[in-house]
């Protein structure tokens, strides 16, 4: 733990764009992607508060373990937790599944054959994603492997899909190319979905739509939408679309306080590697580092919506980062002071990424333990 930095989290600016998304999604439920602890802002605050204050009912995680510790942390509601990619679906595992109400996602013909294998899960619902185009997790679509699937099920007498699911790989990029190939993707998971009702399947939920895909209105008419950025705040558009359509308020604000405050003359050597600084002006030492997850990376990023628009300057350390202000005037904080490095205007974030290429997930998901997350409501 440190003082010296904080993630501020706003939780009305969480209920406000749950509400934006559904304007957006009006017809779908929410499954709320919440894996890698909330993507940084805290998986099971996060989940309480969606859950008592949004209406939302169903949450997706990527391991079993991130799905046990949800469950366990939330007796008193029931809601639905689905478990994406790391499952275990083997003997030493299973019951995991039944005893706590996790629903695995199914992705491969060896996940599938586990499930139907092990007694324990004729009770819990059968998930199936579908390998669309993205290439990375998915059951087969060519028409063989979609037969044994088939031929699998029948046998187990499982004809209820209860929800069926694939993943856009390009669906943030605004660009014709990708585009065509998310709508292709689209296609495939239609010609799937139909393949199964003539089989003689009944499907429950369906759902396709990651944040890119729902900011551009790409499978919104069906049950489910999963996001996951957009209500944290960003974008996910936002890197190849200057001005992307979905205003959502950045739910964090990190806080950090200046450590040193000193004045120095041009050509003065700064921290690890000793960067020398372009001209005259003011080094302030803030209290983040790439120990809580603050990356190297942002060395050279400016902050162009604080006062003075200083730059990460030189090399970031583990426990501190230096920035720089030209100059020397009253817009320089004092030591003790704390700077807003991103605040709940989605914007500065977004510059933040832009300039060192870092994706706004990544900036999130790194926040390590040691900065403490306050939440307010
Ligand atoms: C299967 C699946 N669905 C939905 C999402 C949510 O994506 P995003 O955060 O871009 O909305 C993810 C995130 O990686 C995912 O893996």
């Amino acid at each position: 733990m440190r003082l010296g930095a904080n993630l501020d989290i706003d939780l009305k600016l969480l209920k406000s764009n749950v509400q934006a998304l559904t304007v957006l999604a009006s017809n779908s439920d929410i499954l709320f992607m919440v894996k890698a602890n909330g993507y940084g802002h805290g998986m099971v605050p996060v989940t309480r508060f969606t859950l008592e204050e949004c209406g939302v009912r169903n949450y997706g995680v990527a391991t079993l373990f991130e799905g046990l510790k949800l469950r366990k942390a939330i007796p008193e509601h029931s809601f639905d937790i689905y478990v994406f990619s790391e499952n275990h679906l083997s003997s030493q595992y299973a019951e995991q599944y039944s005893h706590n109400a996790l629903i695995p996602v199914l992705s491969s013909l060896s996940e599938l054959d586990l499930f139907l294998s092990e007694q324990v899960f004729s009770r819990v619902p059968l998930v199936l994603k579908f390998n669309t185009g993205m290439n990375r997790l998915g059951l087969p679509i060519n028409e063989d492997e979609f037969d044994l699937i088939v031929t699998k099920l029948k046998n187990k007498g499982r004809r209820e899909i209860f929800h069926l699911m694939t993943h856009f790989g390009r669906s943030f990029e605004t660009l014709a190319e990708p585009t065509q190939i998310t709508q292709e993707q689209m296609k495939s998971f239609e010609e799937i979905r139909q393949r199964f009702l003539q089989a003689g399947f009944s499907i429950i939920f369906t759902s396709t739509s990651n944040s890119g895909a729902i900011e551009r209105g790409i499978g919104t008419g069906l049950s489910h939408v999963r996001p996951g950025l957009m209500l944290y705040g960003p974008s996910a558009l936002s890197t190849n679309s200057t001005r992307p359509n979905w205003k959502g308020h950045c739910i964090s604000s990190l806080k950090v306080q200046v450590l040193r405050r000193m004045s120095v003359k041009k050509n003065t050597p700064i921290g690890y590697g000793g960067t020398l600084t372009p001209r005259d002006g003011t080094i302030c030492v803030l209290a983040i580092g790439y120990g809580d997850g603050f990356s190297t990376k942002l060395q050279n990023t400016t902050l162009y919506h604080l006062p003075g628009q200083p730059t990460f300057f030189g090399r970031i350390n583990m426990d501190m980062a230096q920035l720089f202000y030209a100059g020397s005037g009253s817009s320089i904080p004092n030591e003790g002071d704390v700077l807003e490095i991103w605040g709940h205007d989605a914007s500065h974030v977004l510059s933040i990424s832009q300039q060192s290429g870092i994706i706004p997930y990544e900036i999130y998901c790194a926040l390590g333990e040691r900065i403490p997350r306050k939440y307010t409501l």
